[in-house]
């Protein structure tokens, strides 16, 4: 498992490969836990806005969507789920199932978010103010733009 990712110029768009899960740093102290995200070190992106999820009804399918320019990085704060990625020519399947786990990934991926524990909260950090132009909403584009590399 890999403990950073580092390297702006290093990014490789459109493929599952760079997308991982990263162990966040954990101070443990008789007090309980704290995890860190930090720019340049457990991330390669500044993160320009966060967003959480909770509430989610059993059965819960969210995502649905790729994104054009936006990395992130996603954390099971509370409970679990799992993240399946599509680059239009592999899928991969990802769980969260500890907040010192980060899901990392970059754009001109395809993701579902399935299987949500009850009681699971869910924290985005993402590289880009809120766009709609960024998004994928139809996986056919997606799949078309995925596959000739635009
Ligand atoms: P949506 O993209 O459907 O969430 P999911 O990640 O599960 O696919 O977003 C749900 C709604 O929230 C949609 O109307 C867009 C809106 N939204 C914002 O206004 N700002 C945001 O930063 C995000 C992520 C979503």
């Amino acid at each position: 498992m890999s403990s950073s990712v580092n390297g702006d110029a290093d990014v490789v768009v459109g493929r599952i490969e760079p997308c991982r899960v990263v162990e966040l740093p954990e101070i443990v102290d008789a007090r309980g836990s704290l995890c860190v995200v930090e720019s340049g070190k457990e991330i390669d992106f500044d993160v320009k806005r966060a967003y959480y999820m909770f509430g989610m009804p059993p059965g819960t399918r969210r995502g649905g969507h790729g994104h054009r320019r936006l990395r992130q990085l996603i954390i099971a704060v509370h409970g679990r789920f799992e993240v399946k990625v599509d680059d239009g020519f592999s899928t991969r399947t990802f769980v969260l199932d500890h907040p010192r786990l980060g899901l990392y990934m970059t754009p001109m991926v395809w993701r579902d978010m399935v299987d949500f524990t009850p009681g699971t909260v869910g924290l985005w950090l993402v590289s880009e103010p809120y766009d709609e132009s960024d998004y994928y909403r139809d996986y056919d584009e997606f799949l078309r733009d995925a596959r000739s590399g635009a």
